[in-house]
C-alpha cells in the first residue's frame, strides 16, 4: 500500500476581473466539492468596474473560506495568482479561472494525487491528454492558435505536459518557494512561467477535463496577450543575454528612425522648409513616437496614462537628448583613436541606446509614475 501523507491544507487562487456573476457560483461549487478539507478561497481582483468588490466583500464578511485581495492600478493574470499565493500559508495552492471554464469537479483528484504521492509536485488540467479532455466549441481559429503556442513552448520547456497554457493547476508551496523569484510574472501563461523558471523537471500528473464554455462576461484573451505570450518565450530563451525589452526598445527606435527620414524628406524636399527645420522637427515627431511606442509596447505593464503622458514625453526627450550627446561624445572617441569611421559611429549609436534605454526605463517608466500617483492620491 502506497504511504498517504496528512491531509494538506489548500488556498485556490482564482484571479478575477469584471466576474460578478460568476464569483457567487465559483464559491458555491467549492463549498460543495471541499467540505472534508482545510481549504480557502482567495480572489485576486484588479479593480473590476463592474460591481464585484461589493459581491466579494459580502461573500467574505459571511464566509470564513472566502477572502480576496484587490489590487489597485495594476493588471495581469499571472501577477494576480502569484500574489494571491504570497498571501496565503497554505500547503497547495490550486489556480482556478473565476469564469467557470475550468471544470472544478475535478480538484478534489488533483488535490489527492499530493496526499497519495508526497514526491508529487504540480498536478495540471488539461484539455488535451487522455480521456475527457477538450476545448468545447471553440473556434478552429483558436484551436489552432492554442496548439501553435503549446508546441512554441515545448521548445523551451523541461517538464514534459500536455497543456502548457492551463491556467488550472495545483502546486505544492515550495514549488512557488524556488520558482518565483526567477518568473517573469507578465502575461497570462503562469503556468508555463513556473515550468520554465524552475530549471528543472517538476515531478508532475495530468488530470484530464472539458473546458466549459462561458456563460457570464466576457474573456480578456486578446491579440497584446498573444504578444505577451512570445515575450515570455522570448524572454526565458534569450533573456539571459540580453534583456528582451532592450530588444523591443530598439526595434522601436528603428521605427522611428524610419519616421524620422520619412519626415525630413517631405519637409526638405517637397514642403521646402531648411534644412535644420525640417531636421529639428523630424527629431521631434520620431522621439514623439518612439515614447508613444514604447509607452504602448515596450513598457505596456508600467504604461503612463492620461494626465502622466506630458511630464513623461518631456523627461523621455530630455533623456534622449543627453543620450544624443553621450553617443556623440563615445564616437568621437573613439574616432579619434583611429577607429574606422562606421564602427566609433555604429558605437556610439548603440551606447547612446543602451543609455536611453536604462535612464528610461528607470526614470520614465518607474520613477515618474511612482511619484507622479503619490502625488495625486488625497491627503
Ligand atoms: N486579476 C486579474 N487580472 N484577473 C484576470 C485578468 C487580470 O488582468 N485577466 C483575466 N483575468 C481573469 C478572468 O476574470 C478569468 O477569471 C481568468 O482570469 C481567465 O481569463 P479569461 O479572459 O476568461 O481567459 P481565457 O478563458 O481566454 O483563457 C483561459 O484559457 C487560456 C488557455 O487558452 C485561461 O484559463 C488562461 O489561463 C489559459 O491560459
Ligand atoms: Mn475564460
Amino acid at each position: 500500500m502506497m504511504e498517504m501523507e496528512a491531509p494538506q491544507s489548500v488556498s485556490i487562487i482564482i484571479p478575477c476581473l469584471n466576474e460578478r456573476e460568476n464569483i457567487p457560483i465559483v464559491v458555491e461549487r467549492l463549498e460543495a466539492l471541499l467540505i472534508h478539507r482545510k481549504w480557502e478561497a482567495v480572489f485576486v481582483d484588479d479593480d473590476s468596474t463592474d460591481g464585484s468588490i461589493e459581491v466579494l466583500m459580502n461573500l467574505a464578511r459571511m464566509k470564513p473560506h472566502v477572502r480576496f485581495i484587490r489590487r489597485i492600478g495594476r493588471r495581469g493574470l499571472s501577477s494576480a495568482c502569484l500574489e494571491g499565493m504570497a498571501t496565503s500559508v497554505a500547503d497547495i495552492f490550486a489556480v482556478m479561472d473565476c469564469d467557470l471554464q475550468h471544470d472544478e469537479t475535478i480538484l478534489p483528484k488533483m488535490l489527492a494525487a499530493f496526499e497519495e504521492n508526497p514526491s508529487l509536485e504540480l498536478a495540471v488540467g488539461t484539455r488535451y491528454a487522455g480521456e475527457g479532455g477538450g476545448v468545447g466549441n471553440w473556434s478552429k481559429a483558436r484551436v489552432f492558435i492554442s496548439r501553435l503556442a503549446t508546441n512554441l513552448g515545448s521548445l523551451a520547456r523541461k517538464t514534459e505536459l500536455s497543456d502548457p497554457m492551463s491556467g488550472f493547476f495545483a502546486i505544492r508551496r515550495e514549488v512557488f518557494e524556488q520558482t518565483v523569484r526567477q518568473m517573469t510574472g507578465k502575461g497570462f501563461k503562469i503556468l508555463l512561467d513556473m515550468v520554465l523558471s524552475a530549471g528543472r523537471p517538476l515531478k508532475t500528473r495530468e488530470f484530464a477535463y472539458q473546458f466549459r464554455t462561458r456563460q457570464h462576461g466576457e474573456s480578456k484573451l486578446d491579440i497584446v496577450v498573444g504578444f505577451e505570450y512570445l515575450y515570455l518565450l522570448a524572454d526565458k530563451i534569450f533573456g539571459r543575454f540580453v534583456p528582451v525589452s532592450f530588444v523591443v526598445y530598439v526595434l522601436a527606435g528603428l521605427s522611428g528612425l524610419f519616421l524620422h527620414l520619412a519626415t525630413l524628406g517631405i519637409l526638405f524636399r517637397y514642403v521646402g522648409i531648411a534644412f535644420v527645420s525640417a531636421q529639428l522637427t523630424a527629431t521631434l515627431v520620431a522621439m514623439v513616437s518612439n515614447f508613444l511606442v514604447n509607452n504602448s509596447v515596450t513598457f505596456r505593464q508600467q504604461r503612463l496614462k492620461g494626465a502622466m503622458l506630458l511630464p513623461g514625453l518631456l523627461a523621455y526627450i530630455a533623456i534622449c537628448g543627453l543620450g544624443a550627446i553621450v553617443n556623440v561624445q563615445a564616437s568621437e572617441y573613439l574616432f579619434q583613436n583611429h577607429i574606422p569611421w562606421w564602427f566609433a559611429g555604429a558605437a556610439g549609436a548603440l551606447v547612446g541606446a543602451v543609455w536611453n534605454y536604462a535612464v528610461s526605463t528607470q526614470i520614465v517608466w518607474t520613477w515618474l509614475p511612482g511619484i507622479l500617483r503619490n502625488s495625486s492620491k488625497p491627503k
